[in-house]
């Protein structure tokens, strides 16, 4: 799990019928072929120069390292939490043919979008009106040393100062930064530094302090409002977020706020339906960070909605990410969506839109789309197979073999899912579906069982215990795990729903 991203070229070589691993590294550390690719050429090209005495050698394979963005998706490839989609990536690689960053997840980010969980800074910098502007890593890091360009503010003022570089970046205020009248603290003491206030810092794995790379302005009104944490408190911790919001209003004087993405956010997580229309807003403002506005697509499916224009976003994050939510749509309106999707240029948005596809009506897709589907859904397995010593690859293949009708490839999946990971809630619950679907009530009650002693949501197994025993016509039964499954999880319409059903059947029967 952590070799393939220290050390390099690294081969996981699982064999998932054998469950047995072939791993393979050149290098146990981040070395030259990491972000430059294989050096064969470079070199020998080199030497063959050198002999000759005439003629240029071969540049290094990663030719992606000198612009800006696509420079950001290599350091990705390690630097980000993400979803890897093959089995070799390939430096130079356009970052979604390989991988499938994360959005704002809720368990890894504050609504706000500041980091919570130990992120690796690509999510956090994609939020930064530096990336937009096309600030590369390596404007701040030199690759090589790992060392930064300066020490200090004079790394930030090199670029944020009374005569900046408004060729390469135009919109860069000219502007003292490094001085009371900006930072109002005392020069060199605590809270002067830019990054005391602009990169807050938080330790994970108890020692190792990680700077947020969003690089935002740090707004403690929108802490008071939405519970985020603030730069301010960080330091003057017996302080009020009102107290800080004032304080800067008092330096800055009084100015218009722009509404920030955080206050959407922390409305769709609280899943009000309400918010489904700022987040339509949100997902087409091309002025927001694209992983915003993906992590807004999300939001808006979890509230029941759908953006088909997304699905055609510039951004392929957006795309991804739109093509994945879509799969909840119904079969029609997939059909009509999808397939398009099916031919896009990176593989991450033609395997969500092929895994959208999985269960439809073959027929209905022409047979250039019905050999993209084929292609995509290979895509699909290839990347589970990459992974499948994990349980999230073996839950996947099962979902896919279900949608597919081979339930038989469903179980065998689930399975192994559950063989990794006992306590892989889905997968236990979609083995008793399957197992409940196929005449085999015995064993699906045996599954779910097993699963009570062991569980963190004991509830839902009470429920599909319920559910089963409503479909074998056993009520009392029926009625004795949904009671045991409203206790647990007393707000839960379904599941009130159906014990009251139960409960009135078992009356006028008595
Ligand atoms: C997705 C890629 C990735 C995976 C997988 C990964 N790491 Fe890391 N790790 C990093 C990066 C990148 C850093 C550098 C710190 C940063 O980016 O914030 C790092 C830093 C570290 C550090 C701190 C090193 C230092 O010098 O500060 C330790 C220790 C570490 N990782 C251990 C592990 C272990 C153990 C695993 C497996 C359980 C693992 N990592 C898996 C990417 C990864
Ligand atoms: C963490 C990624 C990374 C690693 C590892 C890495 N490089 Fe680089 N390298 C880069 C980037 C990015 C550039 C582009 C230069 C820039 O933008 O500063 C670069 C540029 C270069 C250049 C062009 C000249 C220069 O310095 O700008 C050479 C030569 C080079 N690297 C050689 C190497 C060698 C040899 C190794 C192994 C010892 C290596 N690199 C390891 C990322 C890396
Ligand atoms: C193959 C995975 C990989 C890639 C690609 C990669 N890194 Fe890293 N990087 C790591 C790991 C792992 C660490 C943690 C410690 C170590 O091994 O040096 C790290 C550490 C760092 C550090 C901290 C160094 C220190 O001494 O504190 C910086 C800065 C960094 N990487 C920048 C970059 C940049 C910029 C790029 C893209 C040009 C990049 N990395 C690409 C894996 C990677
Ligand atoms: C290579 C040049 C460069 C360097 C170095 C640099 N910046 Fe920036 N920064 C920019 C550009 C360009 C923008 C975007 C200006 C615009 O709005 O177009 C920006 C924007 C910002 C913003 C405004 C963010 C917002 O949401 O409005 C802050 C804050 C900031 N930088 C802080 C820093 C800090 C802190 C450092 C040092 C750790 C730093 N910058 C280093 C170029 C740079
Ligand atoms: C004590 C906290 C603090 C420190 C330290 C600080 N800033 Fe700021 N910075 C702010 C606040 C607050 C704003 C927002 C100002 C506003 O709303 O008008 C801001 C805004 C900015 C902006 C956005 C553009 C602008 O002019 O409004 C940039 C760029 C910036 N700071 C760069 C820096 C740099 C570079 C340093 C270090 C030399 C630095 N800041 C140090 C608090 C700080
Ligand atoms: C505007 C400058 C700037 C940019 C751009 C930038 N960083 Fe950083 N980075 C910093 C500063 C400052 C630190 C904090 C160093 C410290 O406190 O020791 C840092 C720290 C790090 C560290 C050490 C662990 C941590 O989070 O504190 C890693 C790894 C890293 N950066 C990787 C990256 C990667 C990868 C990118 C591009 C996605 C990137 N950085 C973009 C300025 C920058
Ligand atoms: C890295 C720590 C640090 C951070 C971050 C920081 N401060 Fe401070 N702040 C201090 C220290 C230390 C003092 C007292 C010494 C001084 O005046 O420089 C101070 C003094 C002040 C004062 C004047 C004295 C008082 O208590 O009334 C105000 C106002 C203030 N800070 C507001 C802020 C605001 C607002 C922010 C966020 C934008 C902020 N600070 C961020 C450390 C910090």
């Amino acid at each position: 799990m952590c070799g393939e991203c220290h050390t390099t070229a690294y081969r996981k070589g699982y064999d998932d019928a054998t469950d047995s691993y072939r791993t393979t590294w050149a290098e146990a550390k981040v070395g030259c072929q990491a972000c430059h690719g294989g050096g064969r050429a470079h070199t020998e090209s080199t030497r063959a120069v050198a002999t000759a005495g005439q003629g240029t050698p071969r540049p290094t394979a990663n030719r992606a390292l000198a612009g800006a963005h696509a420079q950001v998706d290599q350091c990705a490839a390690c630097h980000a939490r993400r979803t890897r989609l093959v089995e070799d990536a390939m430096a130079g690689a356009p970052l979604l043919d390989q991988f499938m960053p994360d959005n704002l997840r809720a368990d890894l980010y504050h609504a706000d979008g500041q980091q919570l969980e130990e992120v690796f800074e690509y999510g956090s910098y994609r939020q930064s009106r530096m990336y937009q502007a096309g600030v590369a890593c390596t404007d701040c890091h030199d690759p090589h040393s790992g060392k930064r360009r300066a020490e200090g503010n004079a790394l930030c003022t090199a670029c944020h100062n009374a005569t900046p570089d408004r060729a390469r970046f135009p919109g860069l205020l000219a502007k003292d930064y490094d001085a009371p009248a900006h930072h109002f603290h005392t020069a060199g003491e605590a809270g002067s530094q830019c990054v005391d206030c602009h990169m807050p810092s938080r330790n994970y794995m108890v020692v190792h302090g990680r700077r947020d790379h969003a690089i935002r302005i740090p707004r403690p009104d929108l802490g008071a409002k939405l519970g985020t944490p603030n730069a301010c408190q960080d330091c003057h911790a017996d302080r009020s977020a009102e107290w800080a919001a004032q304080a800067i209003t008092r330096h800055f004087g009084p100015r218009s706020q722009p509404p920030h993405y955080g206050e959407i956010l922390t409305v769709a997580r609280r899943g009000e339906p309400d918010a489904a229309q700022p987040l339509n807003a949100l997902i087409s403002d091309m002025a927001q960070p694209a992983i915003v506005r993906a992590t807004a697509v999300e939001a808006l499916a979890a509230l029941g909605g759908a953006a088909p224009a997304a699905l055609h976003d510039p951004d392929p994050v957006v795309r991804a990410t739109a093509a994945a939510a879509f799969a909840a749509r119904p079969a029609e309106e997939r059909l009509a969506r999808l397939p398009a999707l099916l031919s896009d240029p990176l593989r991450a948005v033609r395997i969500a839109a092929a895994r959208g596809l999985a269960d439809v009506d073959e027929g209905r897709l022409s047979t250039e789309q019905r050999a993209q589907l084929h292609a995509g859904l290979a895509a699909f397995v290839a990347a589970q197979q990459a992974m499948a010593d994990m349980p999230s690859a073996q839950l996947n293949l099962a979902g896919l073999a279900a949608a597919r009708r081979d339930p038989a490839g469903a179980e065998r999946h689930y399975r192994r899912a559950l063989a990794r990971d006992a306590q892989l809630q889905a997968a236990r619950l979609g083995l008793a579906t399957l197992l409940a679907g196929s005449a085999r009530e015995d064993e699906a009650e045996r599954v779910l069982r097993e699963g009570l002693a062991r569980s963190a949501q004991p509830g839902e197994l009470h429920f599909a215990l319920g559910l089963l025993a409503g479909q074998r016509k056993q009520w009392e039964k029926a009625s004795y795990e949904l009671r045991a499954a409203a206790a647990l999880m007393p707000d839960h319409p379904r599941v009130r729903r159906n014990l009251d059903a139960v409960e009135r059947y078992l009356q006028q029967r008595r």
